[in-house]
């Protein structure tokens, strides 16, 4: 049976700012975040969007009655949880009006675990053929004012689809996988801002990249000729490419070529949204679909996840024919043209507003906020979203 990704919804907050702005006002050479780290800008995500506002955004326009009635699971990664219980694909289920015969869990293991909640809908739909996953994973990016990781945060949420008879891209029957106990990038749950040990978590991006390549190279004797392109789990877009350089001498100079010009184009969502966590790998594989137009059905992709801590997967897809056509490519290019720039000290601002910790109830300005499901405050420790076309 051929189960894989059916369609993949985005969404990034209204916000960013301009990276070479904050260079400046960080007294760096703008060419450092440009070039260096390879961001241009970074969404910015005001107080009525959290994760699960995100992903509900992410998952409204690709959903149609159709998909709402087979959809009897709903998966949500995130490392931005907004409840030590209640999971946030509960909130997301209700928003967007799914049926209640669904399971609805969270998933957390830092940046991977949209993939996790992949590979666990690629087994439910493999024993019930009919039914569709709802795979989410949302997120905002958070390392504090004048840090080190500053430069890599963002926000946004890749909602997939998964099913039998998938319209974008089958996934292959293997996957290689690891994990490792380590402290390279976390967050204490008193804390709001990640703790990470940066270039230890580069190296072991890469350690990681290479066991599991060397793994599935094995389990399936496929080489680096067999790709069209690989995508990566991305915190910043020069990341992925110091991984794929460790690689890249296994192919001939065509294929280099061709793997490299790929890499630049998969890279082009994440460089003007930031790091999404657990959507990033998901939305460096949309960069690739809409920027691309020639990319041929059959074409095989491979998937890098990462989630810090750490775990890390390889596995691979092939497009389907006609995949362009179920993309969302005009509602893309809408939702980045309509953005606005915010200034260094306005971001700043944005960032240092935070909820009370207590039970005050919090009411919130969604006018301000042109998306169309909106965090909107809390009563009776509660959290209240709107979502403005059930108006
Ligand atoms: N022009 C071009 N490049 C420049 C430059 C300039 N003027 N100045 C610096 N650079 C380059 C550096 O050479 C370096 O490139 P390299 O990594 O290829 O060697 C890059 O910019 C970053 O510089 P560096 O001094 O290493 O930056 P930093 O100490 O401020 O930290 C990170 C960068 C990425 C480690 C930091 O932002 C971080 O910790 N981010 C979070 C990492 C993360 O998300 N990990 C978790 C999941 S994987």
């Amino acid at each position: 049976m051929k189960i894989g990704i059916d369609k993949i919804g985005f969404y990034t907050p209204h916000l960013y700012v301009d990276m070479n702005k904050l260079a400046v006002s960080r007294n760096v050479e703008p060419e450092k975040f440009t070039i260096g780290i390879g961001q241009e800008k970074m969404a910015i995500p005001p107080l009525t969007q959290d994760a699960v506002s995100l992903a509900a955004n992410a998952a409204l326009k690709i959903l149609d009655d159709d998909d709402k009635e087979k959809i009897d699971f709903v998966i949500f990664g995130t490392e931005s949880g907004i409840d030590h219980s209640k999971s946030a694909a509960v909130y997301v289920h209700q928003l967007l009006g799914l049926k209640p015969q669904a399971r609805a869990i969270e998933l957390k293991q830092a940046c991977y675990g949209a993939t996790a909640g992949i590979q666990m809908a690629k087994g439910h739909i493999a024993l019930h053929p009919g039914s569709k996953v709802l795979v989410l994973g949302s997120d905002i990016a958070r390392y504090g004012l004048n840090t080190s990781g500053e430069a890599t945060q963002g926000a946004g949420a890749v909602a997939l689809l998964i099913s039998a008879d998938p319209k974008i891209m089958v996934l292959e029957e293997h996957n290689a996988y690891m994990t490792a106990d380590i402290m390279d990038f976390w967050r204490p749950i008193y804390a709001d801002k990640a703790f990470v040990d940066g270039k230890f978590s580069n190296e072991q991006y890469i350690a990681f990249f290479n066991n599991v390549w060397r793994q599935y190279k094995e389990k399936t004797g496929l080489e680096l000729q067999d790709y069209e392109a690989i995508c990566y789990h991305l915190p910043y877009t020069k990341m992925g490419k110091k991984a794929l350089r460790t690689i890249l001498d296994e192919g001939t100079v065509v294929d280099q070529e061709r793997i490299m010009a790929n890499y630049q184009i998969s890279t082009a969502y994440n460089r003007v949204v930031g790091n999404i966590y657990t959507g990033s790998l998901y939305l460096s594989l949309l960069s690739l679909l809409e920027q691309k137009e020639n990319l041929e059905a059959g074409s095989r992709i491979g998937l890098y996840s990462y989630g810090s801590g750490a775990v890390g997967e390889f596995f691979s897809g092939i497009l389907q024919p006609n995949y362009r056509k179920h993309l969302q490519i005009d509602q893309h290019t809408k939702l980045f043209s309509e953005r606005t720039e915010v200034t260094v000290p306005e971001y700043e601002a944005i960032f240092e507003e935070t909820l009370p910790t207590n039970d005050r109830k919090v009411e919130l300005e969604i006018d301000q906020d042109p998306a169309t499901i909106c965090f909107a405050g809390i009563t009776d420790n509660k959290r209240q979203y709107i979502n403005k076309s059930a108006k």
